[in-house]
Parts: structure tokens; C-alpha cells; sequence
């Protein structure tokens, strides 16, 4: 079987969700998606049968255990990581960032430089910012190219020099879509003797990821932008872990990752978390039948996800060619991104746009009242928004579809602007 869009679109109950009998479009992912049912139940029953804290001698909690290990082993699938132990839980993307930096810091010193990106979200900044602001670090700023929407090629070794210490940089961006090619990037940071961070958040839900094959320290992502609850996964090399002084309690564990799992988890949010990995598996044992030999050197769920990733990436692709030759057909509408149907894959379909004349905020609030939902403003990556030089008027409007969108949905939407658009501008 290949994909089938009813199929998915039937594990995910808010998708059949109405208000006033009018259905619900979900364009918002890219700041949250919806859930299956699965982790639904995975969740409630977590609290019924595993409310315990760990490492307990009594069936609650010898279940809590069984629930972190068994995250561990689902994300160690997912990024296809050497060791469950490189996989650390916390409660958001953000404050695993923030709390690691600390950690980070202590290998460098005053006068080392960091390169930030100015194509990431501020989650991938403001940490390093302030450390660099505490450590006396010089920050180097890696530009993209505001024409093509992409790092240039000798972006990064412009910036690179022997005093580098670590390169952060993101997947794929949250606002205007590119997906950078961190592989090479990582190649280069390692090459100059600098560590990288990679901010996966916004590609983890329609790529594969392979932390062993980019060759990153560190990667981040979030489960509830890949269909899972609010949780935050940090993954780190192993001999880079070891080495990090874990900002920790002292009868907390000394070993990685418990190390640097401050306080007590949310285990319901990883039981969640196991089922949106275990629908990623789903999806490619049924529906990934030809996309399984690309991942023949793995096994089990592991190969079943990374070929779903894929087949869900070329199903995507259609939708963000749709999406954005649509919006270039709308007068005074101007798509912040990547654009060339031939380019697609070098984009996920979060696609933002700009309209001459009307606020972002005027779009988001017009779809909003028809039950489509996006977001507008600078969705945190305020580096974005300046270089492109549209913080000041507000942003952008950004559409963001994910796999159980349909091209019925994304026409409905064109539709909307192309009725909302033109009086919004005379108003
Ligand atoms: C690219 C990117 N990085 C980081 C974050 C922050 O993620 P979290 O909410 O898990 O802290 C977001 C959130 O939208 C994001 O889009």
C-alpha cells in the first residue's frame, strides 16, 4: 500500500473536530501538530497504570521505568542514534538549550568564538547569546542569502576561523522553510576543531534524521511538532556528553543521560511520546513498502520510521508546490521563501508570505474566523524578520501544512485569501 490520506487522516481525532459545524484546517503546525489516538491513550494510560516515580520496587513504578527506557529506545530509532543513553527527556526544546549551554560554557573561554545563525529561531540564539554575554565569547553571524533564501555556499567558512568553538544551526527553518545541509556544515565546524549544535525542531516532523550520517554534537527537536505531546529531546554524541559537567543535583544520577534530566519527567508526555514514534513506525511498514531498501541497514521500527519520514516528505512536497505556486498567483502577495517547483526538496512546506498593503495579523484573523488556522508575526525567529525586513510591518503570514493536510485543504485556503485579500487591502 502507498499513502493513504484517509487512513492517516482517521488516527488523528481533532482533524474530524467542527465548531458550528464548520471543520477545522490545521495550517498551524509548524507551532504544534495534532496527536493520533494512539498517544492519546498512551498518556491516560500512563496515569492510570504507571503513576509512580522511578526506580520503585512496586508495579507503578517498575512501569514508570519500562516508560523511560522505552522512550529512550524510540528516540534513539527516530534519530538513529549509537546508544539509548545519548538521548536526554526535558520539558521543551528551549529549556533543554538554555540548561546544556551552562554545561557547554564550561569548555570554553573568554575570546572563543561561536557562530550563530541568522535563519534559526531565537531558541537557537538567546541561549548562546547569554552565554556568550557571561564568558566574554565572540559571536560570529552566519547570514543567509535573502534572495535565494539559502546559506551561501562559502557562508560558513567566512566565518569560521581556529578560535571557533561551536556552530549552531538549524534543519530547517520555522519561517521561511529552507532546509540547510547541516551535513556539510557539521563537516566544516569539525574540520575548523568546533563543536555543532543542531536545531532539528522543524524538520524532524518531515525528515529523516540521522545524527550518526550529519555528523552533529548535539541535536535537538520537540515532540509536539512531530505529532507527539509537549516534550523536549536533546541528543548528544556520546564522548561530548561524557565530557560536559551536568548542572544536576547531587543525589540525582552521575551517568549520562539521567545526568542531565533535571527533576522528575514527564512520563505521560513519553509514553505520548513512544506512540508518536510508533505512528512514524505505522506509517512505514504500511504504507513505505518502497521506500524500506533506502533503509536496509536498519531494522525493525527503525527502518519502518525513517522510510515513513520519506514517504511523507514526497507527499508533503506536492503540497508546498501547490501552496506556494498558489500564493504567487494572488495579486500583492509575496512568498518569503523558496519558491522554484524544481526546489521543493530543498524546503519544507512551512511557507511564509507577506501581502503589500495588510497586515499579517489582519490575514492570520480573517482565516482564523473560517476556521483555518496559521500563525503570523515573526514566530520567534526575529533574526528572520529583520534580515528580510519585515519585523517592522508585522511579519509574515506563514502556512504551515504537514502530512494529514490535503490538497482539498490547501485549495480552501487559496480560495479564503483570494476572497479575503483584495478587501483587506482596500480597508
Ligand atoms: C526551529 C525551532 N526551534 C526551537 C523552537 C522552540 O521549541 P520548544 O517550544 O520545544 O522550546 C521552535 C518552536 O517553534 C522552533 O520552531
Amino acid at each position: 500500500m502507498s499513502f493513504d490520506l484517509n487512513m492517516i487522516r482517521a488516527k488523528f481525532p481533532a482533524l474530524s473536530t467542527t465548531d458550528h459545524g464548520v471543520p477545522r484546517i490545521y495550517f498551524d503546525n509548524p507551532a504544534g501538530t495534532q496527536v493520533s489516538q494512539s498517544v492519546v491513550d498512551s498518556m491516560s494510560q500512563c496515569l492510570i497504570e504507571s503513576n509512580a516515580n522511578m526506580h520503585g520496587s512496586f508495579v507503578t513504578s517498575q512501569r514508570a521505568d519500562q516508560i523511560v527506557d522505552g522512550v529512550h529506545d524510540a528516540m534513539a530509532d527516530m534519530l538513529n542514534a549509537a546508544s539509548p543513553d545519548e538521548i536526554v527527556f526535558g520539558q521543551n526544546m528551549t529549556t533543554l538549550t538554555l540548561h546544556i549551554s551552562r554545561s557547554i560554557g564550561r569548555l570554553l573561554k573568554p575570546g572563543d568564538e561561536i557562530v550563530l545563525s541568522r535563519m534559526d529561531h531565537d531558541a537557537n540564539i538567546s541561549p548562546w547569546l547569554l552565554l556568550a554575554r557571561d564568558l566574554g565569547l565572540e559571536v560570529r553571524w552566519l547570514p543567509f542569502n535573502t534572495e535565494t533564501f539559502e546559506f551561501d555556499s562559502d557562508a560558513l567558512d567566512n566565518v569560521l576561523t581556529d578560535r571557533t568553538k561551536l556552530v549552531c544551526v538549524g534543519a530547517a527553518s520555522n519561517l521561511i522553510g529552507t532546509i540547510n545541509d547541516v551535513k556539510a556544515m557539521c563537516a566544516k565546524a569539525k574540520a575548523a576543531g568546533a563543536m555543532s549544535y543542531i536545531d532539528a525542531v522543524q524538520s524532524a516532523p518531515h525528515l529523516s534524521t540521522d545524527v550518526q550520517d550529519i555528523g552533529c554534537d548535539f541535536l535537538v527537536c520537540s515532540a509536539y511538532k512531530f505529532f507527539g505531546p509537549h516534550q523536549g529531546i536533546l541528543w548528544g554524541r556520546r564522548e561530548v556528553l561524557e565530557k560536559l559537567d551536568a548542572y544536576k543535583l547531587r543525589p540525582a544520577p552521575e551517568e549520562i543521560p539521567g545526568c542531565f534530566e533535571t527533576g522528575t519527567q514527564s512520563h505521560e508526555g513519553m509514553a505520548g511520546t513512544i506512540a508518536a514514534v510508533d505512528y512514524f513506525s505505522w506509517v512505514g511498514e504500511t504504507m513505505a513498502g518502497e521506500y524500506h531498501d533506502r533503509y536496509s541497514h536498519f531494522e525493525g521500527r527503525r527502518k519502518y520510521v525513517h522510510a515513513a519520514m520519506d514517504l511523507l516528505f514526497d507527499y508533503e512536497a506536492n503540497l508546498g508546490s501547490i501552496l506556494t505556486r498558489g500564493l504567487q498567483a494572488l495579486p500583492g502577495v509575496h512568498v518569503q521563501g523558496i519558491t522554484a517547483p524544481a526546489a521543493m526538496d530543498r524546503r519544507v512546506p512551512t511557507v511564509s508570505f507577506t501581502v503589500d498593503g495588510v497586515s499579517p495579523d489582519v490575514v492570520a484573523e480573517e482565516l482564523g474566523a473560517r476556521n483555518i488556522f496559521v500563525w503570523s508575526g515573526n514566530m520567534y525567529a526575529v533574526e528572520v524578520t529583520n534580515l528580510l525586513g519585515v519585523e517592522d510591518s508585522g511579519g509574515v503570514v506563514r502556512i504551515g501544512p504537514v502530512h494529514y493536510n490535503s490538497e482539498d485543504e490547501v485549495n480552501a485556503l487559496l480560495s479564503a485569501l483570494a476572497d479575503i485579500l483584495p478587501r483587506a487591502a482596500v480597508a
